[in-house]
């Protein structure tokens, strides 16, 4: 299978389980609802569900489970880009070719809208019943928050705000990139791996590294767009970044620098994934895309 089809795949399979839930859950608040709807439907590349299901049916795991955990991981994403787009952040108003959370409803919606899908994603792993042992459950749960939390996601994201408009070292944006960004990622990886019972520590060692190398890839890839994309292509606007003064690896390399630097990260990560005990295409095909891709 194609790489374009594996994601469409995984994008199938995540947002028809979306559909199911929504379709049977009634929430006090109906706005509420809306807007977490909205948001997680209005598009997306879903490449951390891919990563999930990519790395879980490499090493034979249970479909329903990692369907849990697609769904649960682009509940996260989602709501960081929620509070990502706000005006306290990096005021955008376009997102997935669509108005952000905030334009399309208010602040204060969009803010419980990321607050709910963050913990609804800690809700649907602690109410499925995994066919993996329960240890390997609460494993998946702390993969989860430290990657979200001060530790990951948040963390990155406080470190991006305190970097703007400032000069930082090069060492320094590449810890906000890889919280901020690679973190999830890895995330993806790591639960899509805690689904099966049959991966070893040395592969498990080799996917992380795999993860951080196109985690940062993937966010220096991000930066670049920032400058060559086209808001219609990107689905959020261009020129945001410089607009805001963000501290990138375009502003730092140059933009042939920052190339130069997200394909040696690329290649690095192919290096990891060549020593594992077995070999994924659809991981490899990945690494590349995500230097290759215009949005
Ligand atoms: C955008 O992530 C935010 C970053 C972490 C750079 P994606 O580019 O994966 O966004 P979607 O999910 O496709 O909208
Ligand atoms: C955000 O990085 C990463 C998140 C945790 C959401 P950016 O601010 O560069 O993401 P975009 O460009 O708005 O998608
Ligand atoms: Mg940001
Ligand atoms: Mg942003
Ligand atoms: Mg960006």
């Amino acid at each position: 299978m194609t790489l374009e089809k594996q994601i469409a795949r995984a994008r199938s399979r995540v947002e028809r389980y979306i559909k199911a839930y929504f379709d049977v859950t009634h929430f006090s608040d109906p706005t509420l609802q809306e807007a977490m709807l909205y948001s997680l439907t209005i598009g997306g590349k879903r490449l951390r569900p891919f990563l999930v299901y990519a790395t879980g049916e490499l090493y034979g795991a249970n479909e329903n489970d990692l369907d849990v955990l697609a769904v649960a991981i682009e509940c996260i994403h989602t709501y960081s880009l929620i509070h990502d787009d706000l005006p306290a952040m990096d005021d955008d108003d376009l997102r997935r070719g669509r108005a952000t959370c905030h334009i399309e409803f208010d602040e204060a919606t969009a803010i419980l809208a990321g607050d709910a899908l963050q913990t609804l994603a800690f809700e649907l792993i602690s109410n499925h019943q995994f066919s993996v042992p329960n240890s390997q459950v609460i494993k998946m749960l702390q993969t989860l928050t430290k990657a979200t939390g001060f530790l990951g996601m948040a963390g990155g994201q406080a470190m991006d705000i305190a970097a703007t408009g400032k000069s930082i070292s090069l060492e320094q944006l590449e810890t906000i990139h890889s919280l901020k960004t690679g973190a999830l990622l890895v995330a993806a990886i790591e639960l899509g791996a805690l689904c099966s019972n049959d991966v070893s520590n040395e592969d498990l060692q080799l996917l992380r590294k795999y993860g951080k190398k196109i985690g940062l890839a993937f966010q220096v890839q991000d930066d670049i767009l920032d400058i060559v994309g086209d808001t219609s292509v990107l689905g959020k606007p261009q020129g945001s970044d410089l607009e805001l003064a963000k501290s990138t690896y375009p502003a730092h390399l140059g933009i042939a620098g920052a190339k130069a630097f997200a394909e040696q990260l690329v290649k690095q990560s192919i290096d990891a994934l060549n020593s594992m005990s077995k070999q994924s295409e659809s991981l490899t095909q990945l690494a590349h895309f995500i230097v290759e891709r215009d949005h």
